[in-house]
């Protein structure tokens, strides 16, 4: 349902203290995880949005006993050899990683299922992890050879492969982890640049065995989890929105705890480094092999940046804010390398550069990214959200400095990634 809101506040500063939600790359994989292995788990600081409850919604389909009480979630299962065959189309509704990892997991499971998500789903593209399962002799069938849901998949024994990723992808890269945990031989996966590692800590963490050198992988088949305890750190890509309001919102002063600060997902806070943005972290490691601590940021004054590289798949999903960020900042910033933003729940370049451009912005998409020269006043406007959650929380912060109301078309597509989102700004406005 589509939920406009009109975002009307009033010069305020930003005081406080929030407690950032569970990390959502890692609530998926806990389910996963937890349903893949034999016996109990036990999950603390689950997110429950509505892209991590699509994936409890597809075990469940497969048999799989899981709970939800608040944070906490228990799974218990018999491991993926017991699964129950669904007789119901698997559903994983606005989320890529849901749809992907799956995708590895089902391929080398011993049940038939098909998967479809949402809209948004049903245009990004599979192949990048169809086509490497098919070469480990995964059986799927889906539109265009295998590039768009739905997309069926029998069950069946896998062979390991050796595979050189041809994108920075956590996504693909778990996808044929997943797989290769249920194949004949030892698998080894290169990655172009590392991405998040969030697969590889859990794997171990369910007690397999997996060699991480550089950007080569290598996972023995036919290891077997077993249930235990995850505790899963807030989302520093949900931070990211209370990073970036703190620094360019006037007399602001936040304090950010519980934040994951695994370096392979930190790319925002070297940005906000070289931008010149004042802040502190503190952090330590977590009982799941995950780093998280507190982050205290207050507003201050920017000046642009380059950002492409290897930081690109450090900072993705983060570069809706960063942009917003940039229209503050003294001077041009230049984000580069981002081509994969076109196919994220939305294009993100597009998508970026029409509603901050609606705002006054001086903002131009290029090929693989986008230029901004800042800083700008930015007034109001009504601006689309394409459905996707982080251009929404985006225009929610432009809002926070804007001369006029901004008004979004969706509000209701925060709730995929961050459901209390709207409370947790209200809570920090002076
Ligand atoms: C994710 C990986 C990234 C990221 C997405 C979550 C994950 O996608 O954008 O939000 O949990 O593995 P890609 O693998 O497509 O880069």
């Amino acid at each position: 349902m589509l939920t406009s809101k009109k975002l009307d506040y009033v010069q305020p500063s930003l005081k406080g203290t929030v407690r950032i939600p569970g990390d959502k790359s890692v609530s998926h994989r806990s389910i996963m995880f937890g349903a893949i292995a034999e016996g109990t788990t036990t999950v603390e600081g689950f997110l429950q949005s509505d892209d991590c409850l699509s994936t409890i919604d597809c075990f469940q389909k497969l048999g799989v006993d899981i709970s939800i009480e608040g944070e906490k979630v228990t799974i218990k299962s018999d491991g993926i050899a017991n699964w129950k065959e669904p007789d119901e189309i698997l559903y994983t509704g606005n989320s890529g990683t849901t749809t992907r990892l799956m995708l590895g997991i089902l391929a080398g499971s011993s049940v038939s299922s098909v998967l479809i998500g949402d809209e948004s789903i049903q245009k990004r593209p599979m192949r990048r992890v169809t086509d490497p399962l098919k070469d480990m002799n995964a059986k799927l069938i889906g539109r265009e050879n295998g590039q768009f849901t739905p997309i069926a998949v029998e069950g069946t024994q896998l062979q390991a492969i050796r595979y050189t990723m041809p994108v920075a992808s956590a996504q693909v890269k778990s996808a044929i982890l997943l797989a290769a945990l249920n194949a004949d031989g030892e698998t080894i996966v290169e990655e172009l640049e590392t991405s998040r590692d969030h697969t590889e800590k859990m794997l171990q963490h369910f007690g397999a065995t997996i060699a991480v050198d550089g950007k080569m992988i290598r996972l023995q088949g036919g290891q077997k989890l077993t249930g235990t305890h995850v505790v899963v750190p807030g989302d520093i890509s949900s931070a990211a929105f209370f990073l970036v309001a703190g620094a360019i919102v006037p007399n602001s002063k936040l304090t950010l705890t519980n934040v994951g600060l695994n370096v392979t997902r930190t790319g925002i806070m070297d940005v906000l480094q070289a931008m010149g943005a004042s802040f502190t972290v503190n952090d330590s490691e977590n009982s799941s092999h995950e780093e998280m601590g507190t982050i205290e940021i207050e507003t201050s004054n920017l000046v642009g940046t380059d950002i492409g590289g290897e930081l690109i798949p450090r900072l993705i999903d983060e570069i809706p804010i960063i942009a917003l960020l940039a229209t503050q900042a003294t001077g041009k910033t230049v984000i580069k390398n981002a081509e994969e933003l076109k196919v994220k729940e939305t294009n993100r370049i597009d998508a970026v550069v029409n509603e901050l451009k609606k705002l006054g912005a001086n903002i131009t998409a290029t090929d693989d990214g986008m230029i901004i020269e800042g800083p700008t006043l930015l007034h109001g406007g009504d601006l689309l959200t394409y459905g996707d959650h982080r251009i929404g929380m985006m225009a929610a912060v432009a809002s926070l400095i804007t001369t006029e109301p901004v008004t979004i078309d969706n509000a209701g597509c925060i709730a995929v990634s961050y459901p209390t989102f709207f409370e947790d700004i209200s809570s920090v406005i002076k």
